[in-house]
């Protein structure tokens, strides 16, 4: 079957992924309003096109974090990328290399830090954090993301405690025995409850900023309130996100978010998105609507499970074409 759209990926692996997987990666939280929400809002929004504007060379190169990109999409983090496809996340960097475009790699990845930065030496990475009880655990993997090489701290504040994701419950979802989250070996034998912190508060990003020299990105932000504190404790950038409706069902989607948020933000820091980006058009209207860049969650996931790296760039070259498309229709 041609591959044509970021739907065929998706059915693809729906069919073949084990089903305990295929529902953690779909799951969104309770009724999946938001999840489902965050697509849907995409087909509420139309473009002004404006004609005969000479669209014959385009340039669709931008910038994160003053480094440069071949065009405005990132890989979002996401867990457990060995449930999609053999070697895991170190396809996934690969992937992003090739592509020359970000790639945010998750604390609960499947690869350890150091195996993905030697999978594709020179990408561009930034790693996600979720703090941890143990702050030295956080503190160790923020300095050593940092030693390896990674260009940005994504810290996700939307997930103090798990969303409740009915079909995980039901399926009794946990990793297979071989899989292991990497970065956290050792971690989970000494602490039997959640090890995330949901004490973190804006303190802590002061605490963030004593440990590194990176760039402080803060992930799971939807209120222009949310926005000036983060813009006041310091952080170089935001990403607007909802989780993939994970987390809280009943927020806003990240598309209408973003609208407070960039004016909230008065080009202060860098604004990102990301939440139900599907197609190329999608990006256009994140970025008219004033997105420096968006990352992708699910679809890269389905990339994976397609043809692991390869497929993965399937993914984004069909997204780079089709946001060079839009942009030229839309003038
Ligand atoms: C996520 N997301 C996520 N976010 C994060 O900060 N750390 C993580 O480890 C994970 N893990 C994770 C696993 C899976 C299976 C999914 C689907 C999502 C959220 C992710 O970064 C992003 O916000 C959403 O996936 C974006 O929505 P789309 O692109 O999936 O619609």
């Amino acid at each position: 079957m041609a591959m044509v759209c970021l739907s065929d990926f998706e059915a693809y692996a729906k069919k073949h992924l084990p089903k305990i997987a295929w529902d953690f990666f779909a799951a969104g939280a309770d009724d999946c309003i938001t999840r489902d929400e965050n697509i849907l809002a995409y087909k509420r929004i139309h473009f002004r096109p404006r004609m005969l504007r000479d669209v014959s060379m385009m340039d669709i190169k931008t910038k994160l974090q003053g480094t440069e990109i071949s065009f405005p999409v990132g890989i979002a983090p996401t867990g457990f990328h060995q449930l999609a496809w053999p070697d895991g996340e170190k396809s996934t960097a690969r992937a992003a290399k090739a592509m020359n475009i970000c790639y945010i790699a998750s604390t609960y990845s499947t690869c350890t830090l150091e195996e993905i930065s030697t999978a594709a030496p020179g990408g561009l990475r930034w790693f996600q954090l979720y703090i941890h009880r143990n702050r030295a655990i956080s503190q160790q993997l923020v300095q050593q993301a940092e030693a390896l090489g990674f260009q940005g701290l994504v810290l996700t504040v939307d997930l103090p405690y798990t969303g409740k994701r009915r079909d995980d419950i039901r399926n009794g979802f946990r990793l297979p025995p071989h899989m292991k989250l990497k970065n956290l070996e050792g971690a989970f034998e000494v602490c039997k409850m959640s090890l995330l912190d949901p004490s973190v508060s804006w303190n802590d990003i002061y605490w963030l900023r004593s440990l590194t020299h990176l760039p402080i990105i803060i992930k799971g932000i939807l209120t222009k309130e949310d926005a000036e504190l983060a813009v006041r404790h310091g952080v170089q950038g935001i990403i607007v996100s909802n989780h993939g409706g994970r987390q809280l069902d009943g927020g806003p989607t990240t598309i209408d978010a973003l609208v407070e948020v960039v004016e909230a933000v008065q080009d202060r820091v860098e604004v990102y998105l990301d939440g139900g980006i599907r197609k190329g058009s999608d990006i256009l209207k994140a970025l008219a609507l004033g997105a420096k860049c968006v990352f992708i969650g699910r679809p890269a996931l389905w990339g994976l499970a397609y043809k692991g790296e390869e497929g993965l760039q399937d993914v984004l070259r069909i997204l780079q074409d089709e946001f060079r498309l839009s942009m030229a229709l839309a003038g």
